[in-house]
């Protein structure tokens, strides 16, 4: 008799996180697993919502390679944590953010399968050419719901530039990038890491801050943020003692 295909789980839009290993949170305090927790459930139901756009996160989904689309989900958690600790992120922005994250390599979809499986640092310069395309590719692609927004589109078509300009597809420096993608950015890199080299997040970040190269990547302000997202807020109840 023949093998059916495996079935892939079928998206909780409700739990989006749900399925993740929890040591991809490790060290992250509780108030802010909550904060981050809602903030992508709800850009999640808003996908749900949007009929055609929720089709092609499905979609996506359902095509991806497990570890990519952790990624993803990740990346948008780190997004969301990040953005706990920034004053100027609103309500509105946030779910824009989020809802990038979720959605920011949906180009990826349109690339060879055996690309996809590859580590950026094994692609031969014609592969790494192709590859640069996705945000491109993403982005055009998401042209076509008109659920998604100029500031959605920006954090997917930006979400690889980096500050110092070695980024892609168009070597934007820092202040250039839109600021939601500058979030986006740390945030991917930041989970790519996580889900790729399978580290603690402490050992990661502390990695991070002592190697140059990757720091002037990012916005210092963001790094900052991601570094109070593992710092335990005062207690209420001491504020004012001593
Ligand atoms: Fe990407």
């Amino acid at each position: 008799m023949a093998e059916s295909p495996p079935t892939v789980k079928e998206f909780d839009f409700q739990n989006p996180l749900q399925g993740l290993p929890p040591e991809y949170f490790a060290g992250v305090p509780i108030e802010v697993l909550r904060a981050a927790g809602l903030a992508c459930m709800n850009a999640s139901k808003t996908i749900k919502s949007s009929g055609d756009l929720k089709k092609t996160f499905v979609l996506y989904q359902q095509e991806s390679p497990k570890d990519e689309f952790n990624h993803v989900l990740l990346a948008t958690f780190y997004a969301a944590a990040i953005a706990h600790s920034l004053d100027w992120v609103g309500p509105k922005s946030l779910e824009r953010l989020l809802m990038g994250c979720l959605l920011h390599n949906v180009g990826m979809m349109k690339l060879p399968a055996a690309l996809r499986q590859k580590h950026p640092s094994k692609l031969t310069p014609e592969e790494e050419q192709i590859y640069h395309q996705h945000p491109r590719v993403g982005v055009n692609f998401l042209l076509q719901f008109s659920s998604v927004d100029e500031a959605l589109r920006q954090v997917v078509y930006q979400h690889h530039e980096h500050a110092d300009g070695s980024g892609f597809p168009n070597r934007l420096t820092n202040l250039k990038i839109y600021p939601l993608a500058r979030v986006a950015s740390l945030a991917t890199y930041f989970a790519y890491a996580l889900v790729h080299e399978k580290i603690a997040p402490i050992v990661l970040l502390k990695r991070f801050m002592t190697s140059r190269a990757e720091m002037v990547k990012f916005d210092p302000l963001n790094i900052r943020a991601l570094v109070k997202v593992f710092i335990k807020s005062e207690d209420p109840k001491k504020k004012g003692k001593g």
